[in-house]
């Protein structure tokens, strides 16, 4: 009668050198994934970066945070790259300006090709004079501008993911103050958020395929970003702009393209035909409703004035 369990008890003795064997497997797969995190920071760097408070304060009485925070750096892009490849094994030898400008050369030293084509652009221009209003790699690849948090593209909360990307360059061209100072005058973020591809990319959700409308890189590239009156930019000129459509609206045309107003605002002196069909449509839609209103208050009054005189 005892003979059911008793095997049972047998089979688990057999089973329990497999057990201890499994259980230590985990155990080193576990340690080693863990060391492979730690891995970046070989020479114990963070021992005194991964404070908050540590500042260098500059020749010209900057104060620069030099905190690097361990939690962004382990959900990062760079997460298996320790810092001395980044930075030398010596990197308290050399004095860098930390300017938007140094840091673009830093990133291009590996991604040489984003960076040639960065520096070509109507970003990178600026950024070589020495204007640090303009976007230069950290400003659209990480969330909180920071070096050490840049995060692969095609995740959903990387400021690159497409669906984000209108987002990234409206930190800058929704900032009508800012875009003043360059005489941008076009509510660009504005008119695209109310355009049919924005208000589409808004309503679909994060799937890559509900992201087959135009954003901003669409039309005005990624890393080589021309100013819309550069007759290389790919939305300069009818052609060019046809060509920009085309990638999605096949045999488009320049018809369709000149059918488009880009970010402008109907006005008198801008697109008259769209400004004035706007005041008709609009007059037409005020008349249209105010008729209705007044057959029908008229018809209540009728209704009313019967009522009592019976
Ligand atoms: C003992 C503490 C300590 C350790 C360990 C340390 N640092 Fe620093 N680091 C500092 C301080 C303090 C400064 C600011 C120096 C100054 O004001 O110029 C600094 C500055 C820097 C800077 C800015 C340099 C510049 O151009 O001005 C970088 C980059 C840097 N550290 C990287 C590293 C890396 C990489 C490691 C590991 C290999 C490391 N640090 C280890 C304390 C430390
Ligand atoms: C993938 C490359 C990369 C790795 C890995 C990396 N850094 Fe950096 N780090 C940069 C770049 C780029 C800058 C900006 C340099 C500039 O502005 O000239 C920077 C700047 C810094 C600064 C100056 C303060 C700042 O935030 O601009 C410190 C300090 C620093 N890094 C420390 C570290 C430490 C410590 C590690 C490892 C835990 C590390 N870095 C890993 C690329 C890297
Ligand atoms: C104006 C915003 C912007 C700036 C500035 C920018 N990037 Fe990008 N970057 C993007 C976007 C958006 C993508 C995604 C590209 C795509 O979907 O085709 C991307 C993609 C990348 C990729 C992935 C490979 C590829 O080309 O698709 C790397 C690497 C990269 N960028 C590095 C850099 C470096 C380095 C700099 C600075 C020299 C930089 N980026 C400046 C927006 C920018
Ligand atoms: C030491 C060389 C090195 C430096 C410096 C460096 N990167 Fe990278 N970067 C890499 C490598 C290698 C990868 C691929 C990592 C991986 O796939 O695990 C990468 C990945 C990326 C990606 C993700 C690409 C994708 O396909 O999603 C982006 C974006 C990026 N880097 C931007 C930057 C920016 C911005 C800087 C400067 C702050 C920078 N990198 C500095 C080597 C570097
Ligand atoms: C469907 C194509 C398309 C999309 C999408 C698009 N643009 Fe444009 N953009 C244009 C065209 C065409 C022009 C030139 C005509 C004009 O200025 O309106 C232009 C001009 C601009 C200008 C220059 C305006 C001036 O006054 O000089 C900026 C800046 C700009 N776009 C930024 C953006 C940003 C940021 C986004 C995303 C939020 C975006 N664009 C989305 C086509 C597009
Ligand atoms: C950190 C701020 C910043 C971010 C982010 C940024 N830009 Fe810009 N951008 C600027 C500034 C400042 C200028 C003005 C430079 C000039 O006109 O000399 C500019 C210029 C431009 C121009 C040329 C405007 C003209 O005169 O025709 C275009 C187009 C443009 N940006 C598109 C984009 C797109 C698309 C993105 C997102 C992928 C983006 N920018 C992200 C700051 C930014
Ligand atoms: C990245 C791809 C892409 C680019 C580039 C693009 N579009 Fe679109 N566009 C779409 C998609 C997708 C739709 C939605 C089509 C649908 O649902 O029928 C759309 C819809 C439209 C619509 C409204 C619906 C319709 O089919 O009439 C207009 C108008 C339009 N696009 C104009 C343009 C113009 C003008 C350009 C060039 C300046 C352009 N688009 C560039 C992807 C793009």
């Amino acid at each position: 009668m005892s003979q059911p369990p008793k095997q049972a008890g047998l089979e688990l003795r057999r089973l329990l050198p497999f057990l201890a064997f499994g259980l230590v497997l985990t155990g080193s797969v576990l340690t080693l994934s863990a060391t492979k995190v730690a891995g970046l920071d070989e020479n114990n760097c963070l021992s005194c970066h991964d404070n908050p408070e540590l500042i260098k304060t500059t020749a010209d009485g900057k104060r620069i945070s030099l905190h690097v925070s361990e939690e962004a750096l382990s959900k990062g892009a760079h997460r298996y790259i320790d810092c001395t490849t980044c930075h030398t094994s010596e990197p308290h030898k050399t004095d860098t300006p930390l300017t938007k400008l140094s840091l673009a050369q830093k990133c291009g030293s590996c991604h040489q090709y984003q960076y040639k084509l960065h520096l070509e652009s109507i970003h990178g221009q600026q950024l070589i004079q020495g204007n640090p209003d303009v976007a230069t790699c950290i400003d659209c690849h990480s969330p909180v501008g920071n070096p050490h948090s840049v995060i692969r593209v095609l995740e959903y909360n990387a400021p690159t993911y497409k669906k984000n990307i209108a987002q990234t360059c409206g930190q800058c061209h929704g900032n009508e103050k800012l875009m003043a100072n360059y005489g941008v005058v076009e509510k660009v973020y504005e008119s695209y958020m109310r355009s049919f591809h924005g208000k589409a990319m808004q309503l679909g959700t994060y799937e890559v395929t509900q992201l087959d409308k135009a954003t901003c890189t669409n039309c005005h590239g990624v890393h080589d970003i021309k100013s819309a009156s550069d007759p290389t930019s790919p939305v300069a000129g009818l052609n060019n702009l046809a060509n920009t459509c085309e990638q999605c609206h096949p045999n488009a045309g320049t018809n369709f393209a000149s059918g488009f107003l880009g970010h402008k605002e109907a006005s008198p002196e801008n697109i008259p035909v769209a400004h004035y069909t706007e005041i008709l449509f609009t007059t037409l839609l005020i008349s249209v409703v105010s008729f209705g209103a007044i057959v029908v208050i008229m018809a209540i009054i009728r209704f009313s004035a019967n009522k009592w005189r019976e």
